[in-house]
């Protein structure tokens, strides 16, 4: 089998054939949170199972589409859902459509997740600019021999979120008259979600989030030296923090009701990315 380098470039140029456009900006919407894709101009909408070497996401709630069009006059490519470590992806698997994205030509990605709240100052619906994460997934994508096209054995993650990045996210949601958090994200493999006790640990070791996700690909884009913004959507506080159960149907209502602000900030962030990365 070929190695995923060559497998990258073969599904970049099958994605670039699909379309005239050449996006820099690579976007992952996760659950609950894809509608930003919806209206995107000029766009092609090609399904994972069409991308040769994609994997394929399973998660209710994600529809398993690239579609790469225009928000305004950016060029984007958006992933309507992504694959998850547990459907039983490994997390080089995971990181893949990042290599994608990179071969493309991709030099910032904009990640978003849903996430369980810690920080008892957030409450269901806030947005959260990631400034640093936690990997308790007990995988990394970048295990293994490296491939030193892709970048270096041993990467920095200090700048894992580009903070130039997270500083536009928050001026434009001042501007846009809503609040955003900053928090640290810590990533778990699931399925299951965490135990009340699993959240007082996590609390007590720094992380303001958790979910399940954007840590490949975080690992896989910093190795690339791609830009990272992340940005999660609390769907629910945390377990234990109320008294009450989670669900997954909450996960995707609270992505349905805070979509106009979610599309909101992403469309405001998108232009001062690209000027960022058309003149680096
Ligand atoms: N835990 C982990 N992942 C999640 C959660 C949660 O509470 N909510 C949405 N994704």
């Amino acid at each position: 089998m070929s190695d995923d380098f060559t497998r990258a470039e073969s599904a970049a140029a099958f994605l670039l054939s699909q379309t005239p456009l050449r996006p820099k900006i690579g976007l992952v919407l996760g659950s609950g949170l894809g509608s930003f894709a919806d209206d995107l101009s000029s766009a092609t909408r090609i399904p994972y199972a069409s991308i040769p070497s994609f994997p394929r996401s399973t998660a209710i709630g994600h529809a398993g589409q690239m579609v790469i069009g225009k928000a305004g006059e950016t060029p984007v490519a958006a992933m309507q859902g992504r694959v998850h470590l547990y459907e039983g992806y490994s997390a080089q698997e995971a990181a893949f459509p990042t290599r994608v994205f990179a071969r493309m030509g991709i030099r910032a990605l904009i990640l978003t997740n849903a996430a369980g709240g810690i920080n008892l100052e957030y409450g269901q619906g806030a947005l959260v600019v990631l400034t640093d994460h936690i990997n308790l997934q007990g995988q990394n994508p970048l295990v293994g021999a490296n491939d030193d096209r892709f970048g270096p054995r041993f990467p920095d993650m200090t700048q894992a979120y580009w903070k130039p990045y997270r500083e536009m996210a928050l001026e434009e949601s001042r501007k846009l008259g809503k609040q955003v958090f900053q928090g640290v994200y810590a990533a778990l493999r699931g399925p299951s979600y965490e135990t009340p006790a699993e959240i007082r640990y996590l609390r007590t070791i720094g992380a303001d989030l958790v979910g399940m996700s954007t840590v490949p690909e975080v690992l896989a884009a910093r190795h690339m030296g791609l830009k990272v913004l992340a940005i999660s959507c609390v769907t629910n506080m945390a377990a234990g923090i109320l008294d009450q159960v989670i669900n997954h149907q909450e996960v995707l209502d609270t992505g349905e009701r805070v979509k106009g602000d979610f599309v909101a900030l992403l469309r405001a962030v998108l232009p001062r990315i690209a000027a960022d990365v058309e003149s680096a």
